[in-house]
């Protein structure tokens, strides 16, 4: 009896150690371009910048056998809301659909600190991006500086120079043998940008005069347009960053990117 119940224990742990594993998949080899940086505390981790920058680059097109985490580069996000009032310049509803950004593998680690404190490691990076394209298609309702506007059709965007400081909370969690982190919070802050130009075609039914001095106006003041959009575009990169970083860093060993984990 109880050499039937101890062997139904070993059978049933086992067949869970099984679907424990099958549920999470991991990458089996260290990639030849990532060698591990020590997470120690630091004012600039020339060693994180170049890890960092490396990722961007060499999964631009996904991470090998991660599903879930689609390519860095063309970026594609389904489907995106904004809405935003504030006034004079601006209340609007607008919807994204099919959103298209190219450029981000591009990104330069300008430098990073690193800082360990109750429990968890904290990353920053200086990132530029020297130029972003973006294209999708739009609906939008409601005024923008002096415009009254309903309408639907295709955006393209171009982004000079953009700097902004990532903020990044990680925490080693132990998933069966393996240590992986935990990315908790993610938060930037764009520090610069150059130059935003856009371009919103159908505007106003087809009407290509009227079409395009909106357009001059919205690059004139893109500045204006900018600074009240900021805080929800903020929003949104930091929860898109957050899905990503941290389904790729549950997927990605610790040991293999930072020193003294197993
Ligand atoms: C989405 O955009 C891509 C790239 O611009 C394009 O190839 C694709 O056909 C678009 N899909 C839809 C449904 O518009
Ligand atoms: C990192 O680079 C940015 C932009 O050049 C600079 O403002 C910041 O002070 C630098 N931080 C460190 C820790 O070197
Ligand atoms: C990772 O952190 C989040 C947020 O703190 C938490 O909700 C989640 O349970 C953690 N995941 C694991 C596997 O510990
Ligand atoms: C805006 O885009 C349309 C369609 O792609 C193009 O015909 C037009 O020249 C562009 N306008 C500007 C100011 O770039």
């Amino acid at each position: 009896m109880t050499a039937f119940a101890l062997r139904f224990l070993l059978l049933s742990s086992s067949f869970w150690f099984v679907v424990l594993r099958a549920q999470h998949p991991y990458l089996e080899e260290q990639p030849d371009f990532v060698k591990p940086c020590s997470l120690k505390d630091s004012e600039n981790n020339a060693c994180l910048s170049e890890l960092i920058e490396n990722m961007f680059q060499h999964w631009q097109n996904g991470v090998p056998g991660l599903r879930g985490v689609g390519a860095l580069d063309p970026f594609r996000v389904g489907k995106l809301r904004i809405a935003q009032r504030v006034p004079p310049n601006l209340d609007v509803q607008v919807a994204l659909r099919n959103l298209t950004t190219y450029g981000l593998s591009q990104a330069k680690i300008l430098n990073s600190t690193s800082l360990f404190k109750s429990g968890h490691y904290a990353t920053g990076f200086h990132v530029q991006l020297s130029k972003i394209t973006l294209k999708c298609n739009y609906k939008l309702r409601g005024h923008v500086l002096v415009l009254n506007l309903n309408s639907a059709g295709v955006l393209n965007s171009e982004i000079d120079n953009l700097e902004f400081f990532l903020g990044m909370k990680m925490k080693p969690i132990q998933l069966q043998d393996l240590t992986f982190m935990n990315v908790t919070a993610i938060k930037t802050d764009v520090k610069r940008v150059d130059k935003v130009r856009i371009n919103l075609t159908n505007l106003f039914g087809g009407n290509r005069e009227l079409e395009d001095s909106a357009n001059q106006l919205f690059n004139e003041n893109w500045r204006v347009l900018y600074d009240v959009l900021r805080p929800v575009l903020t929003q949104t990169f930091d929860t898109v960053l957050l899905d990503r970083f941290s389904k790729i860093f549950q997927y990605v060993p610790a040991k293999y990117l930072y020193q003294g984990f197993d």
